[in-house]
């Protein structure tokens, strides 16, 4: 079995452990992540190990992107598991910090990113939260200052607004964004689906195969709006309350109405009991 990784809890003893990669002139992955892991996790590491020497891998439940009535206490955490499977991956380091790590005493500091995240989307129902995940996004870049840091489609909006801040803050991380790794009946992984009931889990996938539906319609030429508007009554009638589904350019985010305007991304969120689900395809 692979060596375990070395799990650092402090920002000093993280660039004492980086320092020797540097030294050797070793390329730096990171990939972010809140811990849970499962196979889209994985993904990322996987490719992660493919691109660069040495993996980073961080697992920090991050307080400032939860509202206060989300889920920030009850967010499954599961630390030994997570070491397991990244030392089965080949993981050279855990950074995983205590909150006053992150953030200690008097931490004064908020990004506050627009552009992709002032767009309607997750931002109109999270406004608080593309502030705080840019916010320990930049700490996480600056801490381990990697060559490349991976991120899922899965939250495609996240991935855009993470690309234009390390493009803004002038950062030399290559954001790498990697396919939503999907259950067989096409419901894409996430750690809040745990939080499904058997009822709401058989329900689940209906949210991909109304996507999938919507773009093999718009592909093969029917018009974007009347798509969409079938799509919301699909979602709706399986049980969903529908926050959004949405056509957007895929880079800018901008509605778009048209294919000739460019590739476009769709885009849904949608609430199931208690449970709220987020899923994206291109077209
Ligand atoms: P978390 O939800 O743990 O996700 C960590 C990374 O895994 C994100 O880049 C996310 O897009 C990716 N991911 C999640 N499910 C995936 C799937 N089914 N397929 C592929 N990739 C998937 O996203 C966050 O944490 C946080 O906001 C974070 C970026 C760590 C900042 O706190």
């Amino acid at each position: 079995m692979a060596t375990p990784p070395k799990i650092l809890r402090t920002v000093p003893s993280l660039r004492r452990a980086l320092e020797p990669y540097r030294r050797a002139g070793a390329t730096i992955a990171l990939v972010p992540t809140m811990g849970a892991l499962h196979r889209g996790h994985i993904a990322l590491v996987r490719e992660a190990r493919r691109r660069a020497k040495r993996v980073v891998v961080s697992i920090f439940v991050n307080p400032t992107q939860f509202a206060p009535h989300e889920d920030f206490a009850s967010y499954p955490r599961s630390l030994a598991v997570d070491l397991k499977a990244l030392r089965v991956e080949n993981v050279d380091t855990v950074w995983a910090p205590p909150v006053e790590a992150m953030y200690p005493d008097g931490f004064a500091t908020r990004l506050s990113p627009e552009g992709p995240a002032k767009v309607g989307l997750e931002d109109k129902y999270r406004p608080h939260f593309f502030g705080g995940v840019a916010t320990v996004v930049a700490k996480l870049f600056t801490q381990v200052s990697p060559d490349f840091a991976f991120f899922g489609q899965k939250d495609y909006q996240q991935l855009r607004v993470v690309t234009q801040m390390a493009k803004d803050l002038d950062l030399s991380v290559k954001v790498v964004g990697v396919p939503t790794v999907r259950e067989p009946d096409g419901l894409a992984l996430s750690s809040r689906n745990v939080y499904l009931s058997s009822a709401e889990r058989a329900v689940a996938p209906m949210l991909h195969k109304v996507l999938k539906g919507c773009a093999s319609r718009i592909k093969s030429g029917e018009k974007i709006d009347r798509v969409l508007n079938v799509g919301r009554i699909e979602v709706d009638l399986a049980g969903f309350d529908l926050d959004y589904l949405e056509a957007r350019h895929a880079l800018t985010l901008a509605p778009i109405a048209s294919l000739k305007e460019g590739p476009v991304r769709l885009l849904v969120a949608a609430r199931l009991g208690k449970t709220r689900l987020i899923d994206n395809v291109a077209v």
